[in-house]
């Protein structure tokens, strides 16, 4: 009878401990997943109000660089998470697929360049499902998009025009290293040249090749178009990494009169412009366009009304505007 009532209390004892024991780890559970639960909530409370995507055309650019650094700059000041994504060397095929996980993931707004019409269809896709589209650097003015913040391409390309007039007194034969015949603001820099050139009786456009938007095929083109054409006078490249190109192609045979255009006032450009082997830089703005495309974002969001167009300055800098505050920094503009 002792026997079985010390076994019955050892029994209960032991139940109640595995009861005690279970009872605290639950609580000690219970409270682990209520601090998480808040925590997490805490973040989610902590998140900006809006989310966009900016897509560029190549990350390992100074010019994308300074884009990235204006756009994201803005998230100091606003209610706003800026994902800057883009290829590393240009790529439009990846361009789109960033553009369509953008659409899918369904963020709030979308900045993208729009390199060609290939990007149209994406946006009219975005526009449609209520997910506002601003173009930037290179517009698509037959898309739906709500605006475009960037260069008057046309107009810049004018501008490098009407320097080579008034340089070479309308006199010179002329090579053109254009980045993408297919591109749509390489078109309108050459466009905007020709139509300035073209009027003077002593201006001949000899040659155009195409750089694919690299040093290495700048040289290359610009290499075989002075060796063919060695009376050419002047080279215009409208691309950033154009002249780094041509100058090195002039440099190995030996040409150091050509007169030299090309577009940007990234570091290696500038270095050129100083050692007098380029003579213009066509200054763009891309710290700007990259800050107030996500301010025009902002607005769309607050159901402003914004302008069809935003163009920021583009213009002609020569050695002796080096002195110029900014033009290291890509012309902040804060
Ligand atoms: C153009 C950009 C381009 C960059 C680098 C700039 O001149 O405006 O579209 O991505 O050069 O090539």
């Amino acid at each position: 009878m002792m026997k079985n009532r010390k076994l019955l209390y050892s029994v209960l004892i032991s139940c109640f401990i595995i009861v005690a024991g279970f009872s605290i780890y639950f609580y000690y559970q219970t409270q682990k997943l209520t601090n998480q639960v808040s925590e997490a909530t805490t973040v989610d409370e902590e998140l900006p109000s809006y989310h966009f995507t900016l897509i560029g055309e190549e990350m390992d650019h100074d010019y994308w660089r300074l884009v990235g650094e204006g756009a994201k700059k803005t998230e100091q000041n606003y209610d706003v998470w800026v994902e800057y994504v883009g290829p590393r060397r240009s790529n439009p095929e990846e361009q789109l697929k960033l553009f369509d996980i953008a659409i899918k993931s369904k963020v709030d707004g979308i900045i993208v360049q729009a390199l060609n019409d290939d990007f149209l269809p994406m946006i009219d896709k975005a526009m449609e499902k209520g997910i506002p589209v601003i173009t930037i650097d290179t517009d698509a003015p037959d898309s739906m998009r709500s605006t475009y913040i960037g260069t008057d391409n046309y107009v810049a390309g004018q501008l490098a025009g009407r320097a080579l007039v008034e340089d070479t007194g309308g006199e010179a034969t002329v090579g053109i290293v254009t980045g993408s015949f297919s591109n749509s603001h390489h078109q309108l820099r050459v466009e905007g040249f020709k139509d300035i050139v073209e009027k003077e009786a002593g201006i001949e456009i000899v040659a155009i090749e195409e750089s694919n938007i690299t040093r290495v095929i700048a040289e290359e083109k610009a290499y075989q178009m002075l060796t063919e054409y060695p009376d050419i006078t002047a080279l215009y490249g409208t691309s950033s990494l154009d002249g780094i190109g041509m100058t090195a192609a002039a440099d190995s045979l030996g040409m150091d009169d050509v007169y030299m255009m090309t577009f940007d006032t990234l570091p290696e450009n500038i270095k050129l412009l100083e050692q007098e082997k380029l003579d213009v830089l066509i200054e763009q703005k891309p710290f700007e366009m990259g800050h107030r495309s996500i301010e025009l974002m902002l607005e769309i969001m607050k159901g402003n009304q914004v302008e069809d167009v935003y163009h920021t300055d583009a213009k002609v800098v020569k050695k002796e505007d080096l002195d110029e505050p900014g033009i290291e920094e890509g012309n902040r503009y804060d």
